[in-house]
């Protein structure tokens, strides 16, 4: 069995997380906790599958079979309460190349792209760079807790004649996991107004105590029409650097453009180590995934509980899901820049900007826990002691 508690030495491995946080944070011994991998081994299963594969010693080129097929629409089944035919999934090397291709398809050069703010930075250059134009319905905050404003995603969707929406589901960062009717209003809108949804559902798996996941296209037919929905195991197994996901459309209007879009690009199978990982994981990683759940919901607990115990100037955002913690740091009284040298040089910790997610994010920092407890609590008594210094 895994072990969450091991820490594994992953400097060396060319890890983007390690071996270039010196670099990024322009600090030597900064305690990385920022790109959203986890620093715990996969499943058992999934490295025996790997390595009887690579001991084949043959790397030509594959492609998914019925079985695999098979084991997907169960996954998204049997997780997601979505019901999903084969031939509706799209493979890609990743979630992020998926939306790149998905914005093409399914929009014109010139059309507004609605997305939901604080976002995953890549949401911003997704649109831009195909000279799409970004619509921003901004999450309210009261504090502690972010909320849609519905009025304000209607008006804008209105007002700007919005053809796509790009749903972060859970959001990444400040860890939403949004509620059914949350989800339902949303499609009612957009179906009135004929928006396509674009649902980024790679945190789904990773839903904390009794949240619970659900795909926006599993509300209704009409919904799973009007959407499609970008899957991976690679958020959930840790398998990001093998590059395995897939898509699911379910209209078969936008199945044609993006089979247009997808096989015009090039980007039609997955590579052979990211299918049998996938497949493995799927398969035999239910177990694995509950210990992780409980081990990250524990270091969100410890982190948050800890933090709020010994400063009042940090405060946690309560995740629902994801591994990523959502700090208001406002209360340092810092600008942002020095909000970030104060990270880096004096907390000595590799977080992720806050201005990075837009400028909503400033003031605010992302903190990875998924790791072993000891890298959590090493991470987190470095914040508090450079706190109480400041
Ligand atoms: C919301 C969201 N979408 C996509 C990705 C990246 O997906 P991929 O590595 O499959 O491109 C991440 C990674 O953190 C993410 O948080």
């Amino acid at each position: 069995m895994t072990n969450f508690e091991d820490v594994i030495e992953r400097k060396g491995t060319r890890s983007v997380k390690w071996d270039f946080a010196d670099m990024l944070f322009k600090n030597e011994g900064v305690l990385p906790m920022w790109v959203a991998d986890m620093d715990f081994q996969v499943p058992e299963a999934v490295t025996k599958a790997l390595q009887d594969r690579v001991s084949h010693g043959i790397f030509g080129y594959t492609m998914p079979d019925d079985e695999v097929k098979q084991t997907i629409v169960d996954w998204v089944s049997n997780h997601y309460d979505y019901k999903i035919e084969k031939d509706w999934i799209f493979y890609s090397p990743g979630v992020v190349p998926s939306l790149h291709m998905l914005v093409q398809a399914l929009s014109e050069v010139g059309d507004h792209v609605l997305i939901q703010t604080p976002v995953y930075p890549p949401f911003y250059s997704i649109v831009k760079n195909h000279g799409r134009h970004i619509v921003k319905n901004q999450l309210t905050f009261d504090g502690e807790r972010y909320e849609i404003d519905f009025d304000d995603f209607e008006q804008k969707i209105e007002k700007n004649n919005v053809s796509l929406f790009i749903l972060c589901s859970p959001h990444n960062p400040i860890g939403r996991v949004w509620t059914k009717e949350e989800l339902q209003k949303m499609a009612d809108i957009c179906l009135k107004h004929g928006v396509t949804i674009l649902s980024d559902e790679i945190h789904a798996d990773l839903v904390l105590g009794e949240n619970e996941h659900t795909s926006i296209a599993s509300l209704s037919e009409d919904i799973d029409e009007a959407t499609v929905t970008c899957y991976s195991p690679t958020k959930t197994f840790n398998l990001a650097g093998l590059q395995a996901s897939y898509v699911v459309a379910k209209d078969k209007k936008k199945r044609k453009r993006l089979e247009r879009q997808f096989h015009g690009q090039g980007i039609n199978m997955l590579n052979t180590l990211g299918l049998t990982a996938l497949e493995a994981a799927y398969r035999d990683g239910e177990e694995w995934l509950e210990g992780l759940r409980e081990k990250l919901a524990e270091n969100v607990t410890y982190a948050r509980d800890r933090l709020h115990k010994e400063t009042d100037s940090i405060r946690v955002i309560e995740p629902e899901g994801t591994y990523l913690l959502w700090l208001d740091c406002r209360g340092l009284g810092l600008e942002h820049e020095e909000l970030k040298t104060f990270m880096q040089e004096k907390a000595k910790l590799g977080l992720n900007d806050g201005a990075s997610f837009g400028e909503e994010g400033k003031g605010f920092m992302r903190m990875n826990i998924a790791a072993p407890k000891e890298t959590v609590v090493e991470g987190v008594e470095r914040l508090i002691q450079a706190v109480q210094k400041a």
